[in-house]
């Protein structure tokens, strides 16, 4: 997949390129993992997520229901908006520039690389 991305980058603007994942990123997936606040912005509640745990179930633990499918990061179902922190984006679903924006997590999968997020929820 990466050699054929590479190639067809190589040719045609990034936008251009489509590609259709049809499992996880095993690496992704393994890294290291570490605990961190949530902030759900609408109503200020506070969560903590701790490192053996997604965002995705600690939200809906916690009463915020969340539409997740795959719960590999490879459907989408379960975008959610970020209004303050950065992401470690751990889905193949998002394309590089969307990452760089910074504005949309996929809370399966995907985690805060800093001590605090702040979801649109
Ligand atoms: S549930 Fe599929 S990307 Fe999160």
């Amino acid at each position: 997949m990466d050699s054929v991305r590479g190639a067809a980058s190589a040719s045609w603007p990034p936008e251009a390129v489509h590609v259709e994942h049809f499992g996880a990123d095993a690496q992704a997936l393994a890294g290291e993992r570490h605990p961190f606040e949530l902030q759900l912005g609408r109503s200020g509640r506070t969560l903590q997520v701790p490192q053996d745990r997604s965002i995705a179930d600690v939200l809906n633990g916690n009463g915020v229901p969340v539409v997740t499918s795959c719960r590999e990061g490879v459907c989408g179902s379960c975008v959610t908006g970020v209004l303050e922190g950065r992401c470690d984006h751990r889905d193949v679903f998002l394309s590089d520039k969307e990452r760089a924006r910074g504005d949309r997590i996929m809370v399966c999968v995907s985690r805060a690389s800093g001590p605090r997020l702040v979801l649109d929820l």
